[in-house]
């Protein structure tokens, strides 16, 4: 990981830029979902953690997740391409991971497409395994692996 990378919470002003990387990062051939007025929603929500990872202002990524009862689903995640492979994504995903677990949380849940191979390669690094496959999920003929990991108790 490279030194430097903090994880705040995001802000309103933070969701045109967590918007605008999600249709390039995620959504990519897909309607786009994730409007940064969807963002904005999710980052005043109580139950969701809406981050940002960034070495001083530059901001690296985002992570989304939405806390339930026993789950916690992480909703959407991107690091900018050409900040990848620095840690940004481990940090984020173990700040918000820290937060279910305080919360007596025992598991993440997290859909993942499933020709994204550098996305289940990272999933699979930190722990998590396929549950199922999800057909039709992001659209007509782009299924969805799900993944899931157990969180120990605290
Ligand atoms: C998936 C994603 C968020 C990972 O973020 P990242 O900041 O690059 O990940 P990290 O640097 O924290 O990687 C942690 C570990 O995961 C593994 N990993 C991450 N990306 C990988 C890749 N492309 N290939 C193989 N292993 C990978 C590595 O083991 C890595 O540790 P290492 O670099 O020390 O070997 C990023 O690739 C991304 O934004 N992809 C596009 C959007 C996306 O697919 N989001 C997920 C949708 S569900």
């Amino acid at each position: 990981m490279v030194a430097g990378i903090a994880i705040r919470l995001a802000t309103a002003e933070d969701a045109t830029g967590i918007a605008a990387l999600s249709r390039i990062a995620i959504e990519s051939g897909l309607p786009w979902r994730w409007t940064p007025t969807r963002v904005r929603r999710c980052i005043a929500d109580a139950a969701s953690n809406v981050v940002v990872a960034h070495v001083g202002g530059s901001p690296l990524g985002f992570a989304i997740m939405k806390y339930g009862d026993d789950t916690a689903h992480l909703l959407l995640m991107a690091v900018h391409r050409d900040a990848r492979r620095r840690g940004a994504g481990r940090a984020m995903l173990a700040w918000l991971e820290q937060v279910a677990q305080a919360a007596g949380i025992g598991r993440i849940r997290l859909e993942a497409r499933h020709d994204n191979e550098d996305a289940l390669r990272f999933y699979s690094r930190l722990g998590f395994v396929q549950m199922a496959l999800s057909h039709g999920y992001y659209a007509p003929g782009i299924d969805a692996v799900v993944l899931e990991r157990r969180l120990a108790a605290r």
